[in-house]
């Protein structure tokens, strides 16, 4: 048998990071004593450019996530199996919020195996107050002026007034 997973991925865009991320990095660092929150700088699943940029997105998700024992934040690019192989994680964490996104991480998932059949994909189901917290929701709330402080963190908040001013 091969050995327990011990250290897990939770990779995602991040643009930017959201309590709904938040949420399924702390049950995932339930489930595991060392998460990577990695964060990709290739395009994310709409095909377009991010609001914020790699480096702006890291350090939004550092602070998110500051004080959470056991997790780190860093960036990646190219194919998140070599990444997980870089680092020697053994398993991707992503959270499930709708039908949609089973479509969507279905696919994903079955790419990651065809590519590396040893990483692990678990997928958790969002916690109920989250189901349809989206990034791109929250961009758009943001860009109109809307408050968002119900669904990011005081500092990605911040950092949202500030570049849609
Ligand atoms: O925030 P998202 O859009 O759900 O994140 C998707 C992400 C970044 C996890 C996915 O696009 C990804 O793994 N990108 C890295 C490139 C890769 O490995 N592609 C092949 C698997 S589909």
């Amino acid at each position: 048998m091969d050995s327990s997973i011990t250290h897990v991925l939770v990779p995602g865009t991040f643009d930017p990071i959201t309590y709904g991320h938040l949420d399924v990095v702390r049950r995932a660092r339930r489930l595991c004593p060392r998460v990577t929150v990695a964060v990709a700088a290739s395009l994310g699943k709409n095909g377009v450019g991010t609001t914020f940029s790699l480096d702006e997105r890291v350090a939004l998700a550092r602070e998110a996530l500051e004080g959470l024992d056991g997790v780190e934040v860093l960036p990646f690019t190219g194919l998140l199996v070599d990444f997980a192989r870089e680092v020697g994680a053994g398993a991707v964490v992503k959270g499930l919020r709708a039908m949609t996104d089973f479509e969507y991480e279905l696919q994903q998932a079955d790419l990651n195996y065809r590519l590396d059949a040893s990483l692990e994909s678990i997928f958790v189901m969002s916690s109920p107050e989250f189901g349809y917290l989206s990034s791109s929701a929250v961009r758009q709330i943001a860009s109109c002026g809307g408050d968002v402080e119900l669904f990011v963190p005081a500092c990605v908040a911040q950092a949202l007034k500030e570049r849609f001013k």
